[in-house]
């Protein structure tokens, strides 16, 4: 299967990297295009991969195109390349807020088409992506994006209304686990603890508490109650929590991103 990236920034690297490390994948020909020269010429020795800037080249030459550009530039892109476009090809694409109505609109449904969201740990094959099909994409397609996407992460089918708030939860929900990371490691430091130190146990800690979750499959409220002895330090820990209200504050983090998400839609 040959696969072309059409925009080889910070996403369409992540992509590039976790295909790759995959044995499973080791006949799948990668080839990427950039706006200029100088980054194809950057990204080509940095990745071994063929890199250029034809995407008229790339998208005859390709089985699956994983649109990698910005939001601003999918549309001319997405018009440029649509007469090359075939029914046998699949398009996959990462621009936040774009919907598959629109791109079925700009190609003139000369091809099936993907929308994905990943977020940045896919950079460390730890991303989480969602993806929603458009009107001529079929559950094969579906599948085969799945196949790719899960090459960096885990993956979940949604329905394309709900885009906006996986966006303002996965999509954006890294820079709340960092939040929350250097939070715990300034409490670290205030309780004497050397700062390298409590940087590592806070970020070990919610990594080994959210492998709990997948890997056990148990409600977090039930491995929270695991840890928490009656009388003990955790349930201090979790009444402070609560007076500050920490799970409403996070469920309105969510609400606040996922409504700036909708809001960024309706003013394109
Ligand atoms: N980064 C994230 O956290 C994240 C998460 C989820 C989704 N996304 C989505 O991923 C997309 C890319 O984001 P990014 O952060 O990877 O952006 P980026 O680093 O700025 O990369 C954009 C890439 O597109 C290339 N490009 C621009 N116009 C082009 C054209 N006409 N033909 C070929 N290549 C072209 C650029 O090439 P030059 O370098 O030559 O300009 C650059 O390589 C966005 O739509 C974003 O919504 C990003």
């Amino acid at each position: 299967m040959k696969i072309g990236i059409l925009g080889l920034g910070k996403m369409g690297e992540a992509l590039v990297m976790g295909i790759r490390h995959s044995a499973e994948t080791i006949s799948w020909k990668l080839t990427a295009t950039t706006r200029s020269k100088e980054s194809a010429k950057k990204g080509g020795i940095a990745l071994g991969i063929p890199v250029h800037s034809d995407n008229a080249r790339l998208t005859t030459e390709s089985d699956v195109i994983i649109l990698c550009v910005k939001p601003s530039q999918t549309e001319s892109v997405l018009r440029e390349i649509s007469p090359l476009l075939t029914k046998k090809k699949l398009l996959i694409s990462v621009a936040a807020s774009i919907t598959t109505e629109e791109m079925e609109e700009w190609i003139t449904h000369r091809c099936p088409v993907i929308r994905s969201m990943p977020n940045t740990p896919a950079i460390i094959r730890e991303g989480m992506t969602v993806l929603s099909s458009g009107s001529d994409a079929t559950d094969a397609h579906l599948k085969l994006a799945e196949k790719i996407f899960r090459l960096v992460g885990q993956t979940a089918i949604i329905e394309e209304k709900l885009m906006d708030g996986a966006t303002g939860l996965s999509g954006c929900g890294p820079a709340y686990g960092y939040l929350i990371i250097e939070a715990l490691s300034e409490a670290g430091v205030k309780v004497g603890l050397p700062r390298d130190k409590s940087i590592l146990l806070a970020a070990q800690t919610l990594l080994g508490a959210a492998k709990m979750v997948i890997e056990r499959g148990v409600h977090p409220a039930a491995l929270k109650d695991e840890v928490t002895t009656p009388a003990g330090c955790t349930i201090d820990g979790l009444m402070a929590l609560e007076e500050g209200r920490l799970r409403v504050t996070l469920i309105k983090a969510v609400l606040a991103a996922t409504a700036k998400s909708e809001k960024l839609r309706a003013e394109r």
